[in-house]
């Protein structure tokens, strides 16, 4: 359905990837997966047209529609919820406006008529009649019910917004849908409705993601950006996973019998052919397996930034103390007190409360009322949600870090980059075409600059690779300061918070204990809902 030839990406002296050749074909979802600043949007944008590659060319199969997940979710502000779900297919969406603008003409003459009677065809053929409801099912089925469906865009929460934009991607049934890091934002029943959908899409799906869970329930192939190449591998992500694993296990190791290779080999497939669960995978799975050629894997070739908080001096007892903190209608009444050495895992059930506290506790917002009573020795940093901001300019990535940093001088600011895998002329290019994941990888060196004792984090791992994620993590479990932070990450969050602090609209719940504890406690339980009791999802 799509064929890549000769494919090559270049900026400037960097080659992204060249010679790639490949073929997309129906009824397969491909995961396409790398390391942050491999090139996978970027390949995205050439498959999609919204880019030129530098040689070689895309060819999409004669009459096939494409349909791609909006990133900016602000876009469709102005529009009706249903319309911004039907302008997902371009086509009849604009005969419908072409045929709203016939009729409501004054001077509707013969060829007027015969115009309209056209596009009414069209319109029949394109299924337009039925546009509405399915659109207002897909919509049901997202969650958001008739009540919002004609309410403007600009009128949802920010979950909202991702769930409408997911329908209008796969209103109409494209035969076509690309996504780039669908599950961003998104909460854990919006995922599992989007694995769910993409599983039974008899269609062909491409989709960028981060995430290994989701990865393995959607792909049928992987497609995998590394070493300036782009190789395809049938399964989905843990076998691509394990079989690079043991391709590198197996090159490090040549001197082992050929027998013992091939035996350790059918080991392998044999384990993975038990417990092939969709008929879909078991298929391309059992054909891959048939063709699997050790020698064609390569290990990967990503590498582990290296984050380190110092802290330039050690906090004194009092960290901080917040009392009767409140913000209209997002949270009410929060009073606490950390402790050196806390790691506080702040939970709301709508990320937008945390995200807006964050905000208020560094003074980019105001509270309504209470008060936030830093301690001296502190010195804290803090990780926002959306950095968009702070990458308008162009300055170079040194020149960028350097307005953070007392120390002006050029080899200590490439130290910080360079920890963060930014070297050589990398740490040289302009700061507004860094990737999502190079993005927080910059913010990530500007907080290890300022040698904090206290650490906000919000949403750390967002956009971040694997091998980041796991950095993240350890250097979270080693760090000797205080942390308060919120994620997605359920191991992430296991593994560093001793201590939830759940926040809602009703006011608080302040738990010493680790996050599974939490979640099972069913004592909070009760106290946990009345958070929300009385105050609506859409008010937020
Ligand atoms: N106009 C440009 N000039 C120079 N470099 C660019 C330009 N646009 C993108 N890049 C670089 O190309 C690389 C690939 O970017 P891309 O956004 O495709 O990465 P990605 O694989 O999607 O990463 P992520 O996982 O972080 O989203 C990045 O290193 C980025 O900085
Ligand atoms: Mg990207």
């Amino acid at each position: 359905m799509i064929t890549v030839n000769d494919l090559s990406i270049r900026f400037g002296k960097r080659v992204l990837f060249d010679e790639v050749n490949l073929k997309f074909t129906t009824n397969n979802c491909y995961g396409i997966i790398g390391a942050n600043g491999a090139g996978k949007s970027t390949f995205l944008k050439v498959l999609t047209g919204e880019m030129e590659s530098t040689s070689g060319h895309v060819s999409v199969e004669k009459g096939k529609r494409m349909a791609v997940l909006s990133q900016d979710h602000f876009k469709y502000d102005e529009f009706p919820v249903l319309n911004t779900v039907m302008q997902g297919h371009k086509e009849m969406y604009a005969i419908m406006l072409a045929k709203d603008e016939l009729y409501a003409k004054h001077d509707f003459n013969e060829e007027d008529g015969i115009k309209a009677s056209e596009l009414e065809e069209k319109f029949a053929e394109m299924n337009g009649w039925m546009a509405e409801s399915e659109g207002g099912e897909l919509l049901e089925g997202l969650g958001i019910g008739s009540d919002k469906h004609h309410m403007l865009m600009k009128d949802l929460s920010g979950n909202e917004k991702v769930r409408v934009l997911i329908a209008q991607t796969l209103f109409g049934n494209p035969d076509i849908l690309v996504m780039d890091e669908p599950t961003n934002d998104l909460d854990i029943e919006t995922v599992a409705w989007l694995e769910n959908f993409i599983v039974n899409f008899p269609n062909l799906v491409i989709v960028v993601s981060h995430d290994r869970h989701f990865l393995d329930s959607v792909c049928t192939q992987v497609v995998d950006i590394d070493f300036k190449k782009i190789s395809q591998f049938g399964g989905n992500y843990t076998f691509w996973y394990e079989s690079s694993q043991l391709a590198l296990r197996q090159q490090q190791n040549q001197n082992k019998k050929s027998e013992e290779r091939k035996k350790e080999l059918q080991d392998f497939i044999a384990r993975f052919s038990a417990n092939v669960k969709k008929s879909k995978q078991a298929t391309s799975r059992k054909k891959m397996l048939e063709n699997l050629n050790m020698d064609e894997i390569k290990p990967s070739s990503r590498k582990y930034p290296a984050i380190i908080f110092v802290q330039e001096r050690d906090a004194g007892d009092q960290i901080l103390n917040v009392t009767g903190l409140t913000l209209e209608p997002y949270f009410r009444d929060i009073s606490f007190s950390l402790n050196k050495g806390d790691k506080v895992f702040l939970y709301s059930k709508h990320s937008i409360i945390t995200s807006k506290f964050y905000q208020v506790m560094n003074g980019e917002l105001e509270p309504d009322s209470g008060t936030i009573e830093w301690g001296i020795t502190i010195n804290q940093a803090y990780l926002p949600n959306h950095n968009d901001e702070y990458f308008q300019s162009k300055l170079s990535l040194v020149d960028w870090l350097r307005q953070y940093s007392e120390e002006k001088d050029e080899t200590f600011i490439r130290g910080f980059l360079g920890k963060m895998l930014f070297s050589g002329d990398e740490a040289l290019k302009e700061c507004n075409v860094l990737s999502g994941g190079e993005k927080v990888r910059c913010m990530i060196s500007r907080l290890m600059l300022s040698n904090p004792n206290m650490l906000m984090l919000d949403e750390p791992l967002n956009h971040l690779d694997l091998e980041s994620i796991t950095a993240f993590n350890n250097s979270l479990k080693d760090y000797k300061g205080t942390v308060l932070f919120t994620s997605h990450d359920h191991h992430f969050i296991q593994s560093i918070a001793d201590r939830v602090v759940e926040i809602g609209p009703n006011g608080m719940v302040d738990k010493p204990t680790d996050y599974d504890s939490y979640r099972e406690d069913t004592e909070i339980t009760e106290r946990r809902n009345e958070l929300y009791a009385g105050v609506s999802f859409e008010s937020i």
